[in-house]
């Protein structure tokens, strides 16, 4: 930032217009103001997309912000130093012992993996030390304004024309900063907001007997206070399988509550872990249990953890209308405004493009709203169709088309209000990915990102990745247990850390794995001691 910059910013004023970094050196006007908000994966995979992959000539004019409200990038990786107490919220559900479930490959975006010797399913810190990563190997901090609270942003102007008005709180100065933008990038993450079912008599009984407590996995920190403690972790997703796993060895019961369709819901079955009893669906409380769908209670729990998911909510963009799971949807030509039922805001293209009727096409785009899919990834092919949008508008066909191929999306599904965001359709992320990046193939752009024409966008071994994770898994926490050298043996084989040599210990060791299995069955058949 130049310096005579920083002389403008201390002179700002309470309220003063934000003033940029960034703003084109060759004109007095940029071309375009885009405002990203968040800077967890989705928004830092945004900014590099416009700054490192779009042609440099074209984006020289463009200024580019990025508002993130914590005091550093990272998203959830970034742990929130205070010990949270409901109904504050905090900042990251992260807790200390929280590791990846997927291996770090898959987590990251082309050509850009985690350094040498790192786990390959690391600790929470190497993934913020990724991002932070990202942030300098393409000098993107200068775009990012930390402590920055977007708290409004109000379009003006009709479906042809406007801009966005943006309002933000500046945390260090306490002071509210103003701005206009033509693009707003929203990238703000849906893991902020608990979703919290509520059980008829659940605060009765929490209240019959002292020590008695209903909480939200966002407020899971550490599994030693469980000691002790009789434990009902409500949900078998990764939050529900990780805490069941760690609460175990503390607890003096462990159940987990799974609804019978929850075979068919969860992205993996929920494996078998010793200690950890499964009961079905809660129905209601009485005063001195949980009952569940079949009749049966547990009286001597204690301790509800939710394990139930988050709700998708965007409190700075007012104009959304709030509906509910129950509302139906009409369809896409006849939709006047952006709805959010709580998991599924609409109408966008492709989860991404907003085609709601209030605003000129292409103001407003989401980033990383997918769920099921491998987020790095997912991100850079939506901020690739995002940034040759706005290099180019007439890239995309008209709104009637892109409204049709919501339609059609949406009628390839049971329940388009209830699924939302996941990605379900036939080859899953990897699928979704490859179709937006198609659609810029298809329209003669190459390089930066886009492979050419016929060959696909994501590569073939996240595939592989994806598939294998849980194996993969179970394989690496295997050889954690062979001991370090073991270990050191493993991640020795990556030298310089590209995708390659990854691939190849991924692969290595999927194979490894299935021989172990194949050993031990055998062992078992023979009877030989394992
Ligand atoms: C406990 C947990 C474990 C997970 N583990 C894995 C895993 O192992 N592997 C995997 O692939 N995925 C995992 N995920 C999924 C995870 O959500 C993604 O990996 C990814 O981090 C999401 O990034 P994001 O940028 O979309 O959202 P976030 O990380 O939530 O980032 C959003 C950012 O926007 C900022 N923000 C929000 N509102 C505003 C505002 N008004 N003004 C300014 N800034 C704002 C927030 O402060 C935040 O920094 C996990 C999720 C959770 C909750
Ligand atoms: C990084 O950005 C700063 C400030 O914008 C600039 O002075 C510097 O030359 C950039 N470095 C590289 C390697 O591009
Ligand atoms: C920030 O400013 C508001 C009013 O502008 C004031 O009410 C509040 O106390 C201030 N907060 C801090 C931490 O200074
Ligand atoms: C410990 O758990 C068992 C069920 O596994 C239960 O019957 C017993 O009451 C619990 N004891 C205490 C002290 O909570
Ligand atoms: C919609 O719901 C959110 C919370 O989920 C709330 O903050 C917001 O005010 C609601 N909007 C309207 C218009 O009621
Ligand atoms: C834009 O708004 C006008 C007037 O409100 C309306 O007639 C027209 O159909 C709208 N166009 C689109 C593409 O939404």
């Amino acid at each position: 930032m130049p310096n005579w910059f920083r002389l403008a910013l201390s002179l700002l004023q309470f309220q003063a217009p934000l003033h940029l970094s960034r703003v084109s050196l060759t004109a007095d006007v940029p071309d375009k103001r885009i405002a990203i908000v968040g800077g967890g994966t989705a928004g830092i995979v945004m900014l590099k997309t416009l700054v490192d992959d779009l042609p440099k000539d074209l984006t020289q004019t463009w200024e580019i912000v990025l508002f993130e409200q914590r005091d550093d990038v990272g998203g959830i990786w970034y742990p929130d130093p205070h010990t949270p107490h409901p109904p504050d919220l905090p900042e990251s559900p992260l807790y200390p012992r929280l590791r990846t479930n997927t291996p770090h490959p898959s987590m990251t975006i082309p050509q850009f993996q985690f350094p040498p010797g790192t786990a390959l399913f690391p600790n929470h810190a190497f993934v913020h030390q990724y991002h932070k990563s990202m942030i300098s190997r393409w000098n993107l901090s200068s775009y990012i304004h930390l402590r920055h609270e977007v708290l409004a942003a109000d379009w003006h102007g009709d479906n042809v024309s406007g801009h966005w008005q943006l309002t933000a709180l500046d945390r260090t100065h306490n002071r509210t900063v103003h701005a206009g933008f033509d693009h707003l990038v929203v990238a703000s993450g849906h893991n902020q907001y608990p979703y919290e079912p509520k059980f008829q008599g659940q605060q009765v009984w929490e209240a019959s007997a002292p020590g008695r407590k209903v909480l939200h996995s966002i407020f899971y920190r550490e599994p030693e206070v469980y000691r002790g403690r009789n434990v009902l972790v409500v949900g078998g997703g990764a939050s529900g399988r990780d805490i069941s796993q760690q609460v175990v060895r503390f607890a003096n019961s462990t159940y987990v509550s799974l609804r019978s369709d929850s075979m068919r819901l969860l992205p993996l079955p929920f494996p078998h872990i010793p200690g950890v009893e499964r009961v079905g669906a809660i129905s209601h409380f009485t005063p001195h249990a949980p009952v569940f769908e079949d009749g049966t209670s547990l009286p001597q729990i204690d301790t509800v953890l939710l394990a139930t998911g988050y709700e998708l909510r965007v409190p700075f963009l007012s104009f959304i209308r709030n509906t509910s799971l129950s509302t139906p949807l009409p369809d896409p030509h006849d939709c006047d405004a952006l709805t959010n039922n709580g998991r599924y805001l609409r109408p966008l293209f492709r989860h991404v493009l907003s085609l709601a009727p209030t605003h000129a096409p292409l103001a407003l785009a989401f980033i990383g709203l997918p769920i099921f899919v491998s987020n790095g990834i997912s991100d850079f092919a939506q901020a690739l169709l995002v940034a040759h949008a706005l290099a180019d508008p007439a890239l995309l066909p008209p709104a009637s088309a892109l409204l049709a191929d919501l339609r059609a999306q949406e009628a390839a599904l049971d329940n388009p209000a209830r699924i939302g965001h996941r990605i379900v359709q036939p080859g899953g992320g990897t699928a979704y990915q490859d179709e937006l990046v198609a659609i810029l193939q298809d329209s003669g752009r190459e390089g930066g990102g886009i492979p050419s024409r016929g060959t696909r966008f994501t590569e073939p071994w996240r595939e592989f990745a994806t598939r294998e994770s849980g194996r993969l898994r179970l394989a690496w926490l295997k050889i954690e247990a062979l001991g370090k050298d073991e270990v050191r043996k493993w991640l020795g084989s990556v030298k310089r850390g590209d995708e390659a040599e990854w691939v190849d210990l991924m692969e290595r060791l999927a194979e490894w794995f299935k021989e172990q299995m194949w050993s031990s069955g055998t062992r078992r058949l023979i009877g030989a001691p394992t």
